[in-house]
C-alpha cells in the first residue's frame, strides 16, 4: 500500500531577484512500512520537502497525498488533528516544551488526543531504549543537546504514527548513540509498520535504508 505520494511539488520563496526555488518539481511515492533516506547538500531543499509533506508549509505547486488524503484539502483544524494522529516529527531543532518535564514532553501527543490512552509501558520502553529514562523528571534545559534530541525522538514515536518525518535525527549524537537511535527507528518501523522518511548526511546510514532520495538544487536525482 502506498502511504505517501508527492506529485510534481514545487516550493518557491520570495519574489523577483529574491526568488529561491527551494523545491523544483519533485515526484515520488513511498510504500507503507519502508524506511527512506533523504540525502543531499546543505540548502538542496531537504527540510523544505519534509515540511511540505508534514503540512507545515504549503507547496507553490503540486500535490501531496498522505494515506490517500490530499493534505491541502484539509481545513486548518482538520490538518492539526490529521497530523497528530498520523505523523510524527523529529526536527533539526528539538522544539520541546520548556515548562514540561522530559516524561510529560514525551507523553504530550498522547495526552492531547482524548481518543487515545497514554501507554505508560511503551513510554518507559522508548525512554529506556534511548537511554533517558533516568532523566524523565528533568526539564529540557537541564539536558544536553543530544539528550534533548532523544526526547524529541521519543515524543515522535509515542503515538505510533503511520508516518515519521525525521530531519537529521542523529545529527547531534555520538556515533554509538546514533547507531542505537537508528536501531530504535528501524525496530519501531518494523514492529508497527511505520513509514520513516529521514534526512541524513551520513552515507552509511542512508545506505542501510530501503531507498535513498538524492536531492540536488530542489530536484530529485535518481528518478
Ligand atoms: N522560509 C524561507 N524563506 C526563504 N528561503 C528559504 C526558506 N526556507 C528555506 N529557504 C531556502 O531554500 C533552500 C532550501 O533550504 P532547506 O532548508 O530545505 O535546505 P536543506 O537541504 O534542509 O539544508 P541543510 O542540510 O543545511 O539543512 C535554501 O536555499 C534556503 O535558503
Ligand atoms: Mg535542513
Amino acid at each position: 500500500m502506498e502511504i505517501l505520494k508527492v506529485q510534481n511539488v514545487k516550493k518557491y520563496y520570495g519574489k523577483k531577484e529574491n526568488l529561491v526555488k527551494a523545491v523544483e518539481g519533485i515526484s515520488f511515492q513511498v510504500e507503507k512500512g519502508s524506511f527512506v533516506a533523504v540525502a543531499g547538500q546543505s540548502g538542496s531543499g531537504k527540510s523544505t520537502l519534509l515540511n511540505l509533506i508534514g503540512g507545515l508549509d504549503i507547496p507553490t505547486e503540486g500535490k501531496i497525498f498522505v494515506q490517500g488524503q490530499d493534505i491541502s484539502k484539509l481545513k486548518r483544524k482538520e490538518q492539526t488533528v490529521f497530523r497528530r494522529r498520523n505523523i510524527g516529527f523529529i526536527f533539526q531543532n528539538y522544539s520541546l516544551m520548556p515548562e514540561l518535564s522530559v516524561y510529560d514532553n514525551v507523553a504530550l501527543p498522547a495526552t492531547m488526543d482524548f481518543r487515545r490512552r497514554v501507554d505508560h509501558t511503551y513510554i518507559e520502553e522508548i525512554l529506556k531504549t534511548l537511554g533517558i529514562w533516568e532523566k524523565r523528571k528533568k526539564m529540557p534545559n537541564e539536558l544536553s543537546g543530544g539528550q534533548q534530541q532523544r526526547v524529541a525522538i521519543a515524543r515522535a514515536l509515542v503515538n505510533r504514527p503511520a508516518l515519521i518525518l525525521a530531519d537529521e535525527p542523529t545529527g547531534n549524537l555520538d556515533s554509538r548513540t546514533a547507531i542505537d537511535v537508528m536501531g530504535l527507528l528501524k525496530r519501531s518501523s518494523k514492529d508497527f509498520d511505520q513509514t520513516i522518511i529521514m534526512v541524513t548526511h551520513n552515507e552509511e546510514m542512508a545506505q542501510s535504508c530501503d531507498a535513498i532520495l538524492y536531492i540536488k538544487d530542489g530536484k530529485l536525482m535518481n528518478s
